[in-house]
């Protein structure tokens, strides 16, 4: 009931390895009904070459190049061929100091170099006891589209990540987690009402191949970002199976 392409993403975080990579190349089979996309650790972008499905980072630098040690540059991502970067996943924001404000330029940077960011919002879990996660994912957004302007909508998937399903196989209820797609394609469409009925907006939390299915089907949940079980093809290859 809405033209939107499935889109599964899985984030690899920093797991695998190279015999991982090649499970991969061999096994997950190509999904013409759904994006796929694989995020591995910015090291092995170059083992992925002729994948089925596209490539992620899981992180950018939001500068061009220069004395920035440790960093990866858009222009290195895309020489490996990789389409899409994770901007502001809360292990990011949590544990390496990214801000709304560093995320907004990250996801600005990653726009501009042609790739499309995977941009992750969602509260912690004092907040969703509070009940503030609606001004909570609104600031999140706020901050991007005061950056960017309204134009990153139509450039951008998002993917709402509650940061207590986050690795603890608590997932949000499709309910809870439907409400929180519902609030934010509403507040994008203040902004931009085509841009914001086309969007792809992905759940992200313990989402695993038993689970996929109930979350896909609901009306503004466009697929999920997956941590644990995209380290697993099997697991992997059914949750984009429940997505198509
Ligand atoms: O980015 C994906 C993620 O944070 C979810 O991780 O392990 O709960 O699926 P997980």
């Amino acid at each position: 009931n809405n033209n939107r392409k499935p889109f599964v993403a899985g984030n690899w975080k920093m797991n695998g390895n190279k015999a991982l990579v090649s499970d991969f190349l061999s096994n997950l089979p190509a999904n013409n009904s759904v994006d796929v996309v694989i995020c591995p650790p910015s090291l092995y972008l170059s083992n992925f070459d002729n994948a089925a499905f596209a490539l992620g980072a899981q992180n950018v630098s939001e500068y061009a190049s220069g004395a920035h040690t440790g960093e990866t540059s858009l222009a290195m991502l895309s020489e490996l061929g990789c389409t899409y970067v994770i901007v502001g996943h809360s292990e990011r924001r949590e544990n390496h100091g990214e801000s709304n404000d560093i995320v907004a330029s990250k996801v600005k940077a990653v726009i501009e170099a042609g790739l499309t960011p995977i941009l992750c919002i969602g509260e912690p879990l004092e907040v969703r006891e509070s009940g503030g996660v609606f001004d909570y994912v609104k600031a999140q957004l706020d901050a991007v589209a005061n950056e960017c302007g309204k134009q990153y909508i139509s450039q951008s998937v998002i993917a709402y990540e509650p940061i207590w399903a986050i690795g603890t196989g608590k997932t949000a209820s499709p309910e809870q987690a439907q409400e929180v797609h519902a609030f934010i394609r509403q507040e994008l469409s203040k902004l931009d009402a085509n841009a914001a009925q086309s969007v792809r907006l992905l759940y992200g939390g313990s989402v695993n191949a038993g689970n996929a299915h109930e979350l896909f089907v609901q009306e503004d949940i466009d697929g999920g970002l997956i941590g644990g079980a995209s380290l697993k093809v099997q697991d992997f290859t059914t949750i984009c199976q429940a997505a198509s």
